[in-house]
């Protein structure tokens, strides 16, 4: 369905007071939103959601008081926080890095699936990691691979949308959610750590986001030993030493080298069965994405490769030939789009 089909669909059930299915089609869009990357517009979509089920909830005939009203409104909360619950599939396969970042990360893996070893040694096991390097270079996606690789369900927070509602409950529900991570032995995955430090700058309320930043730190020295934070930022020079301090490892997920660009080229083409027509075709491709993101390189080819196959007289022999001069066209626009952004 196309965004548009969606918005008919929301249209129609909602003149319809069809709640049921008016809540499925906001749920799938909110999902089909996040996919395509309009994560901004699905976080506000969602809450938009909460907020109406929650008035609902409050109008409705819920019985103040009882235990069960408590449990749920305590889930509430939490949920409020996670923007996702999720297992993943990925491994070290789907990942392009340096060698360096490759041995950190398994090394990692390794410390958790012998803590009780480390433990016989008395040695600390490091479960708390930071990614952090521009938009578009993997920080996400590691964190994937690394719940995929320790085969661990994992927490999505994004600390950029709790700030900027409701404060005052941050911490609270901040403890709350580490203390449920742990017990259900969870990953907890911090998305734009960097909103901890930013909100100091802005009019709000200064205290209060001292308090938040106190709390997180002590979760952290508290963290129990089986329990992992991975948190990601691309503005690490918002972040203040006391911070940066906790973490147990910091891992740097830079730009691409050329030979990076090289290797996401052949992950992202292996599947499909295009290929490139002259390895002298490929080298240009390649130069040409220098700077840029693996996240822009790989939609780039992704969206040539799809303009190739619609141009494409599916009898002759070129067919899966990569269109080059579509595909460096794309880059250069893209290019140009970062430039100016
Ligand atoms: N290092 C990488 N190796 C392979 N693919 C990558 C890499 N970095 C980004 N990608 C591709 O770009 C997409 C978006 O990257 P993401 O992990 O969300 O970036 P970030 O979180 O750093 O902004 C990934 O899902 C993946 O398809
Ligand atoms: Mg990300």
């Amino acid at each position: 369905m196309s965004q548009f089909d969606y918005i008919k669909e929301i249209a129609k059930y909602g003149l319809e007071n069809d709640q049921e299915h008016l809540l499925k089609v906001i749920n799938e869009f909110i999902s089909y939103s996040r996919k395509t990357k309009k994560t901004n517009f699905a976080l506000q979509l969602q809450s938009i959601l909460k907020e109406g089920l929650r008035s609902q909830h409050t109008k409705g005939l819920t019985k103040t008081g009882s235990t069960k009203y408590f449990i749920k409104e305590d889930d509430r909360e939490i949920n409020e926080l996670i923007i996702e619950k999720l297992t993943s599939d990925y491994s070290f396969d789907n990942l392009v890095c340096s060698e360096e970042i490759k041995t950190d990360l398994e090394y990692f893996v390794k410390e958790h699936h012998g803590i009780e070893v480390l433990n016989k040694f008395d040695l600390p096991v490091s479960n708390k990691l930071l990614f952090y390097g521009p938009s578009g270079c993997g920080k996400t996606l590691a964190s994937y691979v690394l719940a995929g690789e320790l085969d661990k369900m994992m927490y999505v927070v994004n600390l950029g949308a709790i700030v900027s509602s409701k404060l005052g409950e941050t911490s609270k529900n901040l403890a709350k959610l580490f203390k449920r991570a742990t017990h259900e032995d969870c990953i907890i995955f911090l998305d734009e750590f960097d909103s901890l430090g930013k909100v100091r700058d802005y009019s709000q309320d200064h205290g209060e986001m001292k308090r938040v930043v106190n709390t997180i730190l002590q979760l952290f020295d508290y963290l129990p030993q089986n329990s992992l934070i991975i948190a990601a930022t691309n503005q690490m020079n918002m972040l203040d030493d006391a911070l940066l301090r906790r973490f147990d490892l910091k891992v740097n997920l830079d730009l691409p080298t050329k030979q990076q660009i090289k290797e996401l080229i052949e992950k992202t083409i292996e599947k499909t069965q295009f290929r490139f027509k002259t390895t002298k075709e490929l080298n240009e491709v390649v130069a040409l994405s220098q700077g840029m993101s693996y996240y822009l390189v790989q939609k780039s080819i992704l969206t040539a490769i799809k303009r190739t196959l619609f141009n494409n007289d599916k009898t002759s022999s070129n067919s899966f030939l990569i269109d080059t001069t579509i595909l460096k066209e794309l880059l250069k626009r893209e290019k140009q789009a970062e430039s100016t952004f």
